[in-house]
């Protein structure tokens, strides 16, 4: 008998012992094949400083940017086409940040990278909502270009939002109502979603009239959630809430099948006078300089996004 359990005791310990070595092996495949792609794309050790941006004369977006400061603690970037059709609301400067934030505004609010997330939101948006011309996304990237937003971005943002951080702000003082709110937004753009979907798949002209439309409602929805919720997680903050809901919102962001992509955007907006502090403190040395931009040179997703909407552009 003794014998016997003895036995059974090595085998499950061969077992355990294979799985971990499948693990291993499964694990270290994926940051050699990282390593190997790479050295395929022989990119000079330079690739590693923060990525180029476009200037004001707009090379990378082909729209005039005008780059002009909406409040010492904004960032700085302003979108302008003047190009677009008149009266659309592409044509209002567009502030990627538009909430003042002081020098210890991400300690205070702590979910600092919604905030950013938010700002590259608004340079997608805009340059999802610009009309058929030069600088606009062509007809051909348009799918594409959705699928880099929505799927990969804006689905998972609001996904973290219904489940994780709005049911936290609803604890705080009058976060119910305004969650409230919200969730009624993020309904009706999820109707509105489902047109573009359809929108898609027949394909022709309606696809861009349908994707302008989600952009402009995106960017009022989260310009509300902003006026909204800052304010009452900055006068009612609940660490003891924060310090449950902070890990799984890491955690689940950084599986999202977009979330390398996020990071390299992130690493864009950080050249922004406001964010870089912000990134500088939030984010580990070994992710801001070697994995990010290691992500950068090989993630095929943020590469599709660099050759369709352009760089964000920097702030002066
Ligand atoms: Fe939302
Ligand atoms: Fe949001």
């Amino acid at each position: 008998m003794a014998r016997s359990s003895l036995m059974q005791r090595r085998s499950r310990g061969r077992c355990l012992a294979l799985i971990i070595l499948a693990g291993l092996l499964h694990w270290s495949s994926h940051i050699v094949a990282s390593f190997v792609g790479v050295f395929r794309l022989a990119l000079p050790l330079a690739s590693l400083q923060p990525p180029p941006h476009a200037d004001a004369t707009g090379r990378e977006t082909s729209v005039p940017l005008d780059a002009a400061v909406a409040t010492e603690r904004q960032t700085s970037v302003l979108l302008d086409a003047e190009a677009a059709d008149p009266g659309r609301w592409v044509r209002r400067k567009l502030p990627l940040v538009r909430i003042d934030m002081p020098d210890d505004f991400a300690d205070k609010f702590k979910n600092v990278h919604w905030i950013w997330q938010h700002a590259y939101q608004r340079f997608q948006c805009w340059k999802l909502a610009l009309p058929d011309q030069a600088g606009a996304i062509s007809d051909a990237d348009l799918p594409r270009a959705w699928e880099l937003f929505y799927d990969l971005g804006a689905a998972h943002h609001a996904e973290v939002e219904d489940e994780l951080f709005l049911p936290f702000v609803r604890q705080l003082d009058g976060g119910d109502v305004a969650v409230q709110q919200l969730l009624r937004g993020h309904e009706e753009l999820n109707a509105k979603a489902l047109q573009v979907q359809e929108a898609l798949k027949d394909g022709g002209a309606a696809v861009r009239a349908v994707i302008a439309e989600y952009a402009e409602m995106y960017v009022e929805h989260i310009n509300l959630e902003e006026d909204l919720l800052v304010p009452i997680v900055l006068a009612g903050m609940r660490e003891d809430l924060w310090k449950d809901v902070a890990p799984l919102i890491k955690a689940k962001s950084s599986a999202s099948p977009g979330g390398k992509m996020a990071l390299c955007l992130f690493r864009e907006l950080s050249t922004q006078e406001v964010i870089a502090p912000q990134y500088r403190a939030k984010l580990p040395g070994i992710m801001r300089r070697v994995l990010i931009p290691v992500f950068s040179m090989i993630d095929s997703q943020y590469s599709a996004h660099r050759r369709i909407f352009g760089a964000i552009p920097e702030a002066v």
